[in-house]
């Protein structure tokens, strides 16, 4: 008692065959009902975990395995933002399980960094450098609190000490992804995400061990306010989780946007490996540079941002061209026809002429609630709209095509902003245009192509690190590197910041994006099928094609209930029959979170004049195994 100074004060008891820690101290143990033959732990509440963050680099972190994963992940994020850190070790998701021998392969193969370990909480005020975010909230129960900074955020350049967090590294041997990498389906896609923990319980009472290892990810696929500026760790976390999640094929591109991707990867490796020799030196440019950047590049996210609902109505833009048209669903397979078509407020009409445009139209489509995909082929000059529109039993496919990137871009963004209830008056509407030529312009083709003459030019590309595993299949090496030191041109004048926001919004301008999909049993369905769940709406999906067979949208909803015996989720709405499906497979407490996640994130960012605080929005970011 005397001599030994040991410090007990994080050390709490567990009550292992109930799984619950007993932190109420003021309560009898007869109150948590504990009889006299229960075995309890007493143990240190703080513990080391393993944790891989997007960059898939390791770290160790001390965490507390008594407080909510909420509560834990805040903290962790804010120790990234305040350390200039870091990094190292091991990799091993409980989930799936059948990965498990891959990936410890892997992770020997994996660049490890050693680095301090981190404990959250201990010592020092949050870091204080947000300029850019006020106010913020308090983990447990969202009141506001001083400005900190946040998360994944914050560490201004100017700092002259970028965290290591903030740095690209590139992918050293083609090994890693050869290991890493699996093709996957809809269906393993849908059973990675049973992994995610629920933020409302401890780490202990999820069965998560002592030295595990866990997974950090972004969550919620809603970037809002992403300020390259202030936000250098979060944009480059976000780049890498992109960058893997294009480079193991979790998400579809089509080949020229893979070598687009390359492209930028290549640049931003090159680029990084640049600046990490002399930031010391140059930090104070790098932040000119920035901002110079900054003006010439504006980015908008799905979701965020002000939007001027209360635009002038009568002036809303419209549209008005000959378009071909094309729906499938008519057994006659005659191709695509052309109509002239008008886009007014969320509505395409389409005439047989422009003369008959005063008539009534032969088709008409109102496209709210839509689900609106590109098909495009550059170098074949294809730019396709793919609708699916909501009906009563389902949804009709119309197809649209335009002849060049300047319509299919005004066309394209249309049809989005109408998917959402906006018309072309809303004020993303330029932005997204812009957005969509961009995208589509980092794709050219360059009419001369570089000349390689030295080999050593292409060797220093490490084109194997750069595309998924499957191209590599395709193609030899060289013809890779050709591809992506051509798709170089239309990048090789961007900053390192500009390019990974390029990254990932060309990242966010993939079909699938932002869709997070589980197994699910509907209602009167026979078959397992899709729930995709997105920020804006859930989309019931075939399993084996992933297409949409209907959608709904959180705007439209009324209520969601979920039936935890028969893990049944119920969701109603104000005017179409409610929807209902039993969570196959997943723990139904993970898809009402992603739900509720959503609409959480939706409402606050109507509450708050549609800018949604950033740290409510972190805070919900995080949570995965
Ligand atoms: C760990 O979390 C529990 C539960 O939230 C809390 O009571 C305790 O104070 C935390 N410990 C430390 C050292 O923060
Ligand atoms: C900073 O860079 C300049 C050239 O860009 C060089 O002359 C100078 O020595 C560098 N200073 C330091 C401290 O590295
Ligand atoms: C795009 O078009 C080119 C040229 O017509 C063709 O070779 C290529 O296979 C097409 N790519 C895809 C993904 O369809
Ligand atoms: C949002 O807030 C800003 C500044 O407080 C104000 O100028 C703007 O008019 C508001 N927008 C809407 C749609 O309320």
């Amino acid at each position: 008692k005397q001599t030994n100074v040991k410090d007990w004060s994080d050390h709490a008891l567990w009550w292992e065959k109930k799984k619950t820690w007993l932190l109420k101290t003021h309560w009898t143990l007869d109150k948590y009902g504990i009889q006299a033959d229960a075995r309890l732990l007493f143990t240190p509440q703080h513990k080391l975990l393993r944790l891989q963050l997007p960059n898939m680099k390791h770290m160790k972190v001390k965490v507390n395995f008594s407080d909510r994963v909420f509560k834990a992940v805040s903290d962790i994020c804010k120790t990234f933002s305040k350390s200039p850190v870091i990094l190292s070790t091991l990799n091993n998701p409980r989930d799936p399980k059948k990965k498990k021998k891959k990936l410890e392969e892997a992770e020997e193969a994996a660049l490890e960094l050693e680095g301090p370990l981190l404990t959250p909480g201990s010592g020092s005020n949050p870091g204080l450098y947000s300029k850019t975010m006020t106010p913020t909230y308090d983990s447990r129960d969202g009141s506001p609190l001083s400005p900190t900074t946040a998360w994944f955020g914050d560490s201004p350049l100017s700092e002259g000490n970028p965290s290591i967090l903030a740095v690209s590294q590139p992918i050293s041997s083609p090994d890693i992804l050869a290991k890493l990498y699996k093709s996957q389906s809809l269906l393993d896609k849908a059973k990675i995400n049973q992994g995610w923990l629920d933020s409302s319980r401890s780490l202990m009472e999820q069965d998560v061990k002592e030295n595990e290892v866990l997974l950090l990810r972004f969550k919620y696929h809603s970037f809002f306010d992403l300020n390259p500026k202030y936000d250098a760790i979060r944009v480059n976390q976000l780049y890498e989780q992109a960058k893997w999640a294009i480079l193991l094929e979790e998400i579809e591109c089509t080949e020229e946007e893979m070598m687009m991707f390359a492209a930028l990867q290549y640049h931003i490796n090159k680029l990084s490996i640049m600046s990490s020799g002399n930031h010391m030196n140059n930090s104070e440019k790098e932040v000119d540079e920035v901002d110079a950047a900054l003006s010439d590049l504006e980015i908008t996210l799905e979701g965020g941002k002000t939007s001027n609902t209360l635009g002038d109505i009568t002036s809303i833009p419209e549209l008005a061209d000959y378009v071909k048209v094309f729906k499938p669903k008519k057994l006659t397979l005659k191709g695509y026809k052309q109509y002239w078509c008008t886009f007014k407020d969320i509505t395409i009409s389409c005439y047989k002429s422009k003369e008959e445009a005063h008539g009534t139209p032969s088709l008409q489509m109102n496209l709210r609630g839509c689900e609106v995909t590109p098909d495009v082929n550059i170098s074949s000059q294809k730019f396709n709209i793919k609708l699916l529109i909501p009906v009563a039993d389902g949804m009709n496919e119309i197809w649209l095509r335009c002849d060049a990137e300047k319509p299919y871009a005004h066309w394209m963004a249309a049809c989005r902003l109408a998917s959402k209830g906006k018309t072309m008056a809303d004020s993303s509407y330029s932005l997204e245009v812009q957005n969509i030529l961009s995208f589509l312009k980092m794709q050219h083709m360059n009419p001369d192509p570089p000349f390689i003459a030295e080999p050593a030019v292409t060797n220093d590309i490490n084109s194997e690190c750069l595309v998924s595993p499957r191209y590599l299949k395709k193609y030899k090496n060289k013809q890779i590197s050709a591809r992506i030191l051509e798709a170089h041109q239309n990048v090789a004048q961007m900053s390192l910041i500009e390019a990974k926001m390029r990254f990932i919004q060309a990242w966010q301008s993939l079909p699938e994006f932002g869709i997070t999909h589980f197994l699910a049993k509907f209602q009167g369905g026979k078959r397992d099928e899709l729930i995709g769940i997105t920020y804006n709406r859930l989309i019931r999906m075939d399993a084996s094609t992933g297409d949409a067979i209907k959608t709904w949208r959180f705007a439209n909803m009324k209520q969601w209930n979920v039936n935890w015996e028969i893990k049944m989720v119920t969701v109603e709405f104000a005017d179409e029959p409610s929807l209902a499906f039993i969570c196959a497979e997943v723990d139904c407490k993970v898809v009402h979170e992603f739900i509720g996640g959503y609409i959480f994130l939706s409402t606050r960012a109507k509450d708050q004049n549609e800018s949604l605080d950033e740290e409510m929005f972190y805070k919900l970011t995080s949570g995965w195994v």
